[in-house]
């Protein structure tokens, strides 16, 4: 079949349609199929040992290497500009692997205060017992160079953030962090799942590894869990070798096969939940009971003019708070309707939670104070509504607050 080349190099949108190419079929589906397979089969003896000393091409077992999987990880590569990619069962997992494959015992790192829950207690806490430590700096105090540079010594492994950061949208400055991190000779790690790569691609800034929750807008419809860390095929590999093969935190094909789905509508999705966060975020500003709106799209957010620099649009997250505190935050929260209360973010549906007894009461109060978490602070994860819709029902229950 004769088939033309492009002539010019394929735009990100277009990427996230295509990509790759379905290399494991012969049947020329348009869509890859999932290979729903735990085990390989060999030819013949000599073809399995030759796999197995990686001298012939070819898979031996799901937990190590699956065709589906493979073909979302060759995808997140392409989408993050990495070389390669793992993908595991959930984000967590990825970031766990991240972290224990770069430090052992003895080892430190430092990391922005401001993180998703689950991420800060595993480093606060379960990395702390295996002697890795956290070095926590407020996103506030962490933009200077000289900051970071006073936690970093000869055992600092990595650094790393989350920007926009869960649950404040705190901007932390990519290029200054990874110039930090690529003076001292380490990997600045980034939480890329706020943004997404079609929003922010932070190893064009600097950054060395991306980790994702895929569970949030590259799955894009709340009904899987997932996780991915993309780098250079260095890291990669002692990823791989280090953690992956031996702690087994591999993603089902299934959930891989139904993140290929949900990537393609990556583009379409980001910008209507970009445009729509805009438009919430503006009429919340504006709205008498509000107090103080975070979502770095609106001029008088402080990394508003660092958002506009690393960041396509500013995204579909947002946190508010209200007057009357936490129990104005309460009332609205059970006055919505079309707002789902929920925990995880990214999906077609918008969805409301308390951060302080939700997703960061792994915090203490006092950490969260220092992390910036107001205690009446309230997440939104705009969805794919008419933001009209969203607004009409949040001006309700603001009414009753
Ligand atoms: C920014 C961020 N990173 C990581 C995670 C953990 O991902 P998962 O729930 O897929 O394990 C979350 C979960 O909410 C998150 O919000």
């Amino acid at each position: 079949m004769k088939q033309t080349k492009p002539t010019r190099p394929l735009s990100l949108e277009t990427q996230i349609v295509h990509g790759v190419h379905t290399v494991h079929t012969t049947s020329l589906d348009l869509v890859a199929p999932i290979h729903m397979t735990s085990t390989y089969r060999f030819q013949s003896a000599d073809h399995g040992a030759g796999i197995f000393d990686g001298t012939e091409e070819g898979f031996v077992y799901t937990r190590i290497g699956n065709p589906t999987v493979a073909l979302l990880q060759e995808k997140m590569a392409v989408l993050e500009g990495g070389e390669a990619a793992i993908a595991t069962a959930s984000g967590m997992s990825a970031i766990a692997a991240v972290g224990l494959s770069l430090a052992k015992p003895g080892d430190n790192f430092v990391s922005c205060t401001t993180l998703y829950g689950g991420t800060f207690s595993l480093f606060n806490r379960h990395f702390k017992d295996l002697s890795i430590e956290s070095r926590f700096i407020a996103p506030s105090t962490g933009r200077t160079a000289e900051q970071i540079e006073a936690l970093i010594d000869d055992r600092t492994r990595f650094l790393y953030m989350e920007t926009p950061a869960n649950p404040t949208l705190d901007i932390l400055d990519i290029r200054l962090w990874g110039s930090v991190a690529q003076k001292h000779g380490i990997p600045l790690v980034v939480d890329n799942t706020f943004a997404s790569p079609y929003l922010q691609r932070p190893l064009e800034l600097g950054a060395e590894i991306v980790v994702h929750s895929a569970t949030k807008y590259l799955g894009g419809h709340g009904d899987i869990i997932g996780g991915v860390i993309v780098s250079n095929a260095a890291i990669i590999d002692r990823i791989r070798q280090e953690y992956a093969h031996h702690y087994g935190p591999a993603m089902s094909p299934f959930n891989a096969w139904l993140f290929l789905r949900g990537i393609k509508t990556l583009a379409l999705r980001m910008e209507r939940h970009c445009d729509s966060g805009l438009r919430i975020a503006q009429w919340l500003d504006a709205h008498p009971k509000v107090d103080a709106v975070h979502y770095p799209g609106l001029p008088s957010h402080p990394g508003h003019g660092v958002a506009r620099d690393q960041m396509r649009k500013f995204g579909g997250m947002l946190a508010f708070e209200v007057k009357g505190g936490l129990a104005a935050g309460k009332t609205i929260m059970n006055a919505v309707s079309l707002c789902i209360l929920a925990v995880s973010l990214g999906d077609c549906e918008t969805l409301i939670q308390h951060p302080a007894s939700m997703t960061h009461a792994t915090y203490t109060p006092a950490e969260r104070k220092e992390a910036g978490i107001g205690e009446g602070l309230i997440r939104l994860s705009v969805g794919l509504e008419d933001p009209d819709d969203i607004i009409a029902d949040l001006e309700g229950a603001l009414d009753l607050a």
